[in-house]
């Protein structure tokens, strides 16, 4: 993900209700080398994105998002093996995430990529949704 991306990046964040990052955040954060900021494009269009936070030996999967039009065609798998690898040759050994309680879409695609439900957090968002946790260990 590059400073030229961002518009795409913003397009898909706003198109999928998602509260995450401005602008602004994603700005001063593209430049840290512990965030892995993935796109997937097809051909001159950017189609989904993965955001994942690198403590470590640890990892925090931010975000993973395809475009309305394009979900359920193996997208999300793409990038998320992709980010695999590289989050890999980085030395993390455990990747954690919260999803809504109501995701079962994000939810069957966690399940359907090996990661484990753990555990959840009660009243987690602010509009008193719970969150599954999820892990992945490499
Ligand atoms: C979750 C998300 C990233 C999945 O990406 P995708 O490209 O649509 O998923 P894929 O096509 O790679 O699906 C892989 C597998 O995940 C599961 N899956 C994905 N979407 C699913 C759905 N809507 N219902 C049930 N299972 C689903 C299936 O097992 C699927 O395999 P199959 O199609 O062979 O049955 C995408 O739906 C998305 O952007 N959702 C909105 C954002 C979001 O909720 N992100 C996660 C929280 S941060």
């Amino acid at each position: 993900m590059s400073l030229s991306d961002l518009p795409a990046v913003l397009g898909i964040q706003n198109e999928l209700g998602f509260q995450n990052w401005s602008l602004k955040q994603f700005e001063t954060s593209l430049s840290s080398s512990s965030l892995l900021a993935l796109v997937c494009e097809l051909g001159e269009e950017l189609v989904a994105y993965l955001l994942v936070q690198i403590l470590g030996e640890e990892a925090e999967l931010l975000s993973i998002a395809v475009q309305l039009s394009h979900k359920r065609e193996g997208i999300g798998s793409r990038l998320w093996n992709e980010g695999l690898l590289q989050l890999k040759e980085k030395g993390v050994q455990r990747l954690f995430l919260e999803v809504r309680e109501g995701n079962s879409a994000a939810q069957s695609f966690y399940k359907n990529h090996q990661f484990i439900n753990y555990g959840i957090r009660k009243r987690y968002y602010s509009d008193g949704e719970n969150a599954l946790l999820f892990r992945f260990d490499f």
